[in-house]
């Protein structure tokens, strides 16, 4: 359980449009937990400290090594919501031994962090959180996948608003993903692949039957997944819903996919599809993603705190847990089966 004497949880970015969620579902979760807000703009972050309550916001320079802080600045982990060109942020929590959370690493990104996890492997336990939606998705689909023997394939999709962009930070990944990044991976028949033309899109109906074609985003879960069952085929497509088709006074929505193609426990095949929907931006279950790591690296939740190591969400996090965690956080999450498309 958290006491008063827990050093902050120094969350870079908090003020964000992903950070001041994952700041108040911590402060819900952990009502103790001491919570400092890392931003350029300290006077932008204060109202929200405020509002949490055991909060305070500091200036944070990513230029630095020592991020710009005092010497005597103490924290129980380091939580960067935002991509951190430097590593600097992940060289402090090094330096300190304490847990480390990157969030901005697409599947092409992570090589600098794991270098650096491996120069120094017993200082820190490091997560690599750059999966959809915090890590929920995957987590929700490895518990899914539990009423299978053997998985054989794993298709996610997603729906977006169009609107549903995030803050500058998030626009700016997303142009970098566009900008820099042409192909993204995908595991097909066994092989991993950066897809091209035709194969990096999907066609797939959403929850309330229209037509999507969605188109492969380079994320995490692919690996997670592939590493975690022996799947042949795992990936994950966007579509994006432009905001003259939104459903009229619902505001902003999202949805994801998940299907799964395997052999059950009888020895039969079969597919089933589960959907998850959510009112909030889809920052929302990312964030919840974020404050379920956090109290978890922290032995807050689910067993002691994290050994050092280099780790994933499923590393962590108990499937079943974090559908129970969604679920009472407004998520909807239902199983529609069996699936005769396809
Ligand atoms: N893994 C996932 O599930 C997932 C999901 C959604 C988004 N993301 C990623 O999460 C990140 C945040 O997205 P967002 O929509 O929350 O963006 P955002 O609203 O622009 O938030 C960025 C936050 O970072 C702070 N910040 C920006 N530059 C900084 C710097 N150089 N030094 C210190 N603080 C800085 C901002 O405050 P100041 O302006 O005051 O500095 C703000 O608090 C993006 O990288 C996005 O790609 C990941």
């Amino acid at each position: 359980m958290s006491s008063n004497t827990q050093k902050p949880v120094l969350i870079i970015g908090g003020s964000g449009v992903v950070g001041s969620r994952a700041a108040k579902t911590l402060r819900r979760l952990q009502p103790e937990l001491p919570i400092t807000l890392g931003v350029r703009d300290v006077g932008k972050a204060q109202s929200l400290a405020r509002e949490l309550g055991g909060a305070e916001a500091m200036t944070i320079n990513l230029e630095r090594q020592d991020l710009g802080l005092p010497e005597s600045a103490a924290f129980s982990a380091v939580v960067v919501l935002l991509k951190d060109d430097s590593l600097n942020s992940m060289k402090y929590a090094q330096a300190k031994g304490v847990p480390y959370v990157s969030f901005s690493d697409f599947v092409f990104d992570i090589g600098p962090a794991v270098a650096r996890y491996i120069q120094h492997p017993t200082r820190s336990p490091v997560l690599l959180l750059g999966h959809f939606l915090g890590g929920t998705v995957t987590l929700a689909t490895l518990h899914f996948a539990r009423e299978f023997r053997r998985v054989e394939a794993i298709e996610i999709s997603a729906v977006f608003d169009e609107d549903d962009v995030g803050g500058p930070a998030a626009r700016g990944d997303t142009e970098r993903v566009t900008k820099a990044v042409p192909n993204p991976l995908l595991l097909q028949d066994g092989k991993f692949r950066w897809a091209q033309g035709d194969d990096a899109t999907r066609e797939f109906v959403g929850v309330d039957g229209t037509k999507w074609r969605g188109r492969a985003y380079p994320l995490l879960d692919v690996v997670s997944l592939a590493a975690a069952t022996d799947a042949r085929t795992v990936r994950l497509d966007f579509a994006v819903r432009e905001a003259a088709s939104s459903p009229s006074g619902q505001g902003v929505s999202h949805e994801v996919i998940i299907e799964l193609t395997g052999e059950r426990e009888d020895g039969t095949t079969g597919r089933v599809r589960h959907e998850i929907t959510d009112a909030d931006v889809h920052s929302g279950l990312s964030a919840r993603g974020v404050a379920l790591a956090v109290e978890r690296l922290l032995g807050l939740a689910g067993g002691p705190p994290v050994a050092p190591g280099l780790h994933h969400p499923e590393g962590l996090l108990s499937p079943a847990y974090v559908v129970e965690r969604l679920k009472d956080f407004g998520a909807r999450i239902r199983r529609a089966s069996p699936q005769l498309e396809g």
